[in-house]
């Protein structure tokens, strides 16, 4: 089998590494303080078995503290139920997006009652709740952990007992509102998407509205507008009651799904004052992991997505196609949607060519609200896997671009500067591999320009992540209000 030059960042890191000061090429900002945490898959195997997707390695923590021009990084394994259950019986015990338990006939005779408690494997996004810092994947089960030691704490309890099974990694946080908004999917003989909210500080989430959907849709992320929530429901659909009984059978959760392109893709928009349903309507059937924006315009709904034709991207992405460089199908691209408050038909357009995979914007200002860029990642050649780092001015569809050979980058997370007048003002922080020199670094783009002022090299290869959070005040106790988004 041929292995594609990236692979080395879909292989297991055993490492841990505590306080590290790295080296730094460049200056930073001298504004630049607080933490960058990340997480993501990193343990690919447990005894002989081995997990199947990108989505299913067991959690690493990254920490990367800035303080006076230099960096301390730490990284540490994510104490999940899922890893200490892998661990205490050297098998994989709790099934994955992509992975299930591999069980000898005998154990499955002998188990086949007992229920598995879900995955906690909080290796997608990194968020805080209420004072805890957590570590999240798609279940409604958020470990928390210690953020300069990262040290995990254990399952995060929520103060209710909101029923649901999978969530998203993508809460959003209203600044305005002081609020938590996100949802959790309910299967069963009555499904539903149950959307709720949580006032900064609490544990308490509190149900805003419930939309009954027969065949709930595979949804990552969702996006949000000053006055409204949007569902958007791709075809990549489930009949409930294969997922009400995930625990007991044999099929891998996202295996369960089947696309259904001739559903068309739809929205749902949910006014936040009173949670009716305003308007549900359909465009053409595409799929999307991740939403940049929705704001109001001339009376429709305007959602920027990066978007692909069809769901076969999560079957590329399973780590035999990735690691032996098997062509995606399709490529994505940065596509508009303009959705209708009254009215049926949605409508698409190509913002970009580019991907622009892992989409971050100046969340705190722009999130709902019109905005001008969007940095992610992007693939140049051969429809393959990241190699280039994108900004997008969605109003004009100029490109800056960064890029170097061999080198293979992560989301951008953006940090805005203290009063920064530009939208753009601020720092770009991804973690990079390069393949020639096996070594990940952490970049360091000003955003303005889109080029590096610096970075600094990791005592190892971090296997490719998804999400991350800037936390910009580290010495007093966490709160949502420091959290950078
Ligand atoms: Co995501």
């Amino acid at each position: 089998m041929s292995l594609a030059p990236y692979h080395i960042g879909l292989e297991t890191l055993n490492q841990e590494v505590a306080e590290a000061n790295l080296a730094l090429q460049g200056v930073l900002p001298s504004w630049l303080t607080g933490m960058l945490l990340r997480t993501g898959p990193a343990k690919f195997e447990v005894g002989e078995q081995s997990y199947r997707h990108w989505f299913d390695g067991l959690a690493m923590l990254y920490q990367f503290w800035f303080k006076e021009n230099q960096i301390r990084y730490t990284n540490r394994f994510l104490q999940s139920g899922s890893y200490l259950d892998a661990l205490e019986t050297g098998r994989i015990y709790r099934g994955e997006f992509g992975t299930s338990p591999q069980r000898s006939l005998l154990t499955q005779l002998l188990t086949m009652f007992i229920d598995r408690p879900l995955t906690d494997n909080g290796n997608v996004n990194v968020t805080a709740i209420a004072d805890q810092v957590v570590a999240v994947t798609e279940t409604p089960t958020p470990v928390a952990f210690d953020p300069t030691t990262l040290q995990t704490l254990g399952n995060f309890e929520y103060a209710d007992d909101l029923a649901g099974q999978v969530t998203t990694a993508h809460p959003h946080f209203d600044f305005k509102r002081n609020q938590i908004i996100s949802y959790q999917i309910q299967f069963g003989r009555r499904s539903a998407y149950a959307i709720y909210s949580i006032e900064a500080g609490t544990k308490q989430r509190s149900l805003f509205t419930q939309i009954p959907v027969q065949q709930p849709a595979y949804m990552h992320s969702f996006p949000i507008s000053e006055k409204y929530i949007i569902l958007v429901e791709c075809p990549l659909t489930v009949n409930p009651l294969r997922l009400a009984t995930i625990r007991f059978h044999k099929t891998p959760f996202i295996e369960n799904y089947r696309w259904h392109p001739e559903q068309g893709t739809r929205f749902h928009i949910i006014d936040r004052e009173n949670g009716n349903l305003v308007n549900t309507c359909e465009g053409d059937p595409f799929f999307a992991f991740h939403y940049v924006n929705a704001f109001e315009q001339d009376g429709s709904l305007v959602v920027d997505a990066s978007s692909y034709p069809d769901a076969s991207i999560i079957h590329d992405f399973y780590l035999e196609n990735l690691r032996s460089g098997t062509e995606t199908s399709h490529k994505g691209q940065l596509n508009r949607y303009y959705v209708p408050l009254q009215g049926k038909s949605v409508r698409a357009e190509p913002l970009s060519d580019a991907l622009v995979e892992f989409p971050r914007i100046h969340y705190k200002r722009c999130n709902g609200q019109p905005y001008q860029f969007v940095y992610g990642g992007n693939s140049q050649q051969s429809h393959n896997f990241i190699d280039q780092l994108v900004k997008v001015d969605v109003k004009t569809g100029a490109i800056k671009s960064w890029q170097q050979q061999s080198c293979y980058p992560g989301e951008p997370v953006f940090v805005a500067a203290p009063n920064a007048s530009a939208e753009d003002e601020g720092v770009i922080l991804s973690l990079v591999l390069d393949a020639s020199q096996r070594k990940t670094f952490l970049l360091v783009l000003e955003a303005q320009s889109f080029e590096e002022i610096a970075r600094a090299e990791v005592p190892h290869i971090i296997p490719f992540g998804f999400h991350g959070q800037f936390f910009e005040d580290i010495t007093e106790p966490m709160s949502n209000h420091h959290l950078h988004r």
